[in-house]
């Protein structure tokens, strides 16, 4: 949902800014801008398309500045253009913003009143010429923006600099995510540490209403009662090395293959071999409160969902605990009935997700305690939480999400151990068996990647269809769901998730020679059912492309085509087949010529309804 970035400092401004926003592109990529303050003048340069674009403009005009901001844009308010890209000028200020503001109309109205003409179709142009208003009256850039953000309605992060003020960046946020560090050379601001990485590992993540004041040599926070705040500095320990594709083509295909080390890492420290249990010290829940919650919800939005439906049935399966599961934005408007005591657990891999936080803000509200499984290390959701359970996956940037559905489940498997043990489900020797399956899932890991010149053919064999079918069963079925969204998402072809048994009451109807049934068929006690399900499509003519354990021949007499995963519990195969259907919906994508990391449409963190 748009990136956002600032530098002030010693150096200059300009290559700081466009690496900011090659790596907040993911965020958004329909058109990119910066502003530079130079000898008293503002240079503003904006083009619509991906950053390289803007890239080539600055380069061609040699701009320089010690002082600046960019943007990358996705989309809300006006189509793409060079008219709508941020950043946004009214007088002698220029301003970034993030988010949606919600009473923009009414503000535009009264601008507009006041004299002020819009150029653009943004709600962004707005917050400038608020800013500019309150300027004009007297108050200096940092009272503007305590102004502004009284009258702003709505999600948002913004920064602004002026002529008048020509040495200092201010920046507020209201729901949106922003972080400024320092380095000695300059200080930084951004919509996520990613690309501060290179600069500075000591962060602070700004609070809603926070005034942020970037110097040269300083930063610091100023409360809504206009007073200095103490914000805690966070540590963040991801390689910067992290946020580069280190010889993959393209992230998506790096992360993918990260997998085996983001097991391990999440793993890592997090358990005792000789008591067979999981050692979780961020739960920040006591033995006796996790035996007396009522009940579980898991709540998330896209990739993390499926995460929490692979939990609902690992939970009750394993540890025989029940969990209700729920997308976020339709837990938030519905009337749940989560109670005190309850257990709440929100995942997200970016910790910033609109509908999940507020579903999880909901949870609180009711008295539950809220748990969440969040991959970036202090976002806003880690904060809120009651407790955390960081996933250690590093920096995703592919806008498909791939390593971090890894770590939540891993984070999910830790948890029910975790659950089990306290509550005597589990014995320790259970416990051990489960940690030495664990223990083993990257070696598994290694073993479907192993897979990918045959899943390469596949995707070249089938790469032209329109339309595909993923089948699953049971802790399977959110699988068969996953790999049907990253298909979606970035090839463009219409793919469907579909319980196995679910699909002669309707979808069965769509099955032709056309279209390519993606089966999911380990040998567990639903073996046989699910192979009955698969011959069902095959006497429909379509072709079946089947994951299922190695050496399982009577899978291969039925498919045209089988992709072997170790044979595990079935309970661990849902990694192992996401694996494979990440790589095949990866390569489909590039055999149709497709730009995998930036698909269309899409941003990676939807900070915004
Ligand atoms: C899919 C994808 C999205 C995210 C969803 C939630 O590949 O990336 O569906 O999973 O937007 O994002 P987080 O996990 O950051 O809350």
């Amino acid at each position: 949902m748009c990136g956002i970035i600032g530098y002030i400092g010693k150096e200059n401004a300009t290559p700081i800014l466009i690496d900011g926003l090659k790596r907040l592109e993911y965020r958004g990529y329909d058109s990119a801008g910066i502003a530079l303050l130079h000898g008293g003048e503002l240079a503003v340069k904006r083009s619509v398309g991906k950053l390289i674009n803007l890239e080539q403009l600055v380069e061609r005009e040699h701009l320089d500045g010690s002082l600046g901001i960019g943007h990358t844009r996705w989309a809300t308010h006006g189509k793409p253009s060079e008219q709508n890209a941020h950043p946004h000028r009214s007088g002698n200020l220029v301003l970034v913003h993030n988010g949606i503001i919600e009473n923009f109309l009414s503000l535009k109205h009264r601008l507009e009143t006041e004299g002020y003409r819009f150029s653009s179709e943004t709600d962004t142009e707005v917050i400038a010429h608020l800013l500019e208003s309150y300027m004009k009256k007297g108050l200096s850039l940092r009272e503007a923006l305590r102004a502004a953000d009284s009258d702003l309605r709505g999600s948002y992060a913004v920064a602004a600099i002026c002529v008048s003020e020509p040495d200092v960046i201010v920046t507020t946020r209201s729901g949106c995510p922003l972080v400024i560090g320092k380095n000695g050379k300059g200080s930084f601001l951004a919509s996520d540490v990613t690309p501060l990485l290179a600069h500075t590992r000591n962060v602070v993540f700004l609070e809603d209403g926070d005034i942020g004041i970037l110097t040269s040599s300083d930063i610091s926070v100023i409360g809504s009662d206009a007073q200095i705040v103490n914000r805690a500095s966070v540590t963040i320990d991801w390689d910067a090395d992290a946020a580069e594709k280190g010889g993959y083509p393209d992230f998506m295909l790096k992360e993918i293959h990260e997998q085996p080390q983001v097991i391990m890492d999440t793993l890592r420290g997090r358990f005792n071999y000789e008591t067979g249990e999981a050692d979780l010290p961020d739960l920040s829940m006591t033995a006796q409160e996790l035996i007396e919650a009522r009940r579980i919800w898991i709540v998330a939005c896209g990739t993390s969902w499926h995460s929490g439906l692979v939990g609902k049935y690992l939970f009750e399966e394993m540890i025989r605990k029940p969990v209700q599961v729920d997308i976020g934005s339709e837990f938030r408007y519905r009337e749940p009935m989560i109670q005190k005591d309850d257990l709440f657990i929100a995942i997200s891999q970016s910790g910033e997700t609109a509908d999940t936080l507020a579903a999880a803000r909901e949870a609180k509200k009711r008295g539950a305690r809220v748990l969440s499984i969040v991959n970036v290390v202090g976002s806003t959701l880690a904060r809120e939480s009651d407790g955390v359970i960081y996933t250690r996956c590093g920096p995703e940037i592919s806008v498909a999400s791939t390593k971090a559905f890894t770590g939540q489940v891993m984070a999910l498997y830790l948890l029910a151990l975790h659950v089990g043990r306290v509550r005597e489900v589990l014995s320790a020797e259970e416990g051990r068996w489960w940690l030495d399956q664990y223990t083993a899932l990257p070696g598994r890991v290694e073993a479907v990647l192993k897979q990918e010149a045959d899943i390469v053919r596949i995707a070249e064999q089938y790469y032209s269809k329109n339309n595909f079918l993923y089948l699953g069963r049971g802790i399977n079925y959110p699988i068969a769901l996953e790999g049907a969204l990253k298909l979606k998402e970035i090839s463009y072809i219409h793919a469907e998730g579909y319980a196995a048994g679910e699909m002669k009451h309707g979808p069965i109807a769509l099955v032709d020679e056309d279209m390519p049934v993606v089966v999911l068929a380990p040998r567990d006690r639903l073996y046989e059912k699910t192979v009955n399900n698969l011959m069902e499509v095959r006497a429909r003519s379509a072709p079946v492309i089947a994951f299922g354990f190695e050496g399982d021949q009577e899978l291969s007499r039925v498919s045209e085509v089988v992709v072997p995963i170790p044979e595990v519990h079935p309970l661990l195969t849902p990694i192992l087949f996401a694996v494979g259907l990440q790589l095949l919906a990866y390569h489909i994508a590039v055999f149709r010529g497709l730009d995998v990391d930036r698909p269309r449409n899409l941003a990676k963190s939807v900070t915004v309804e």
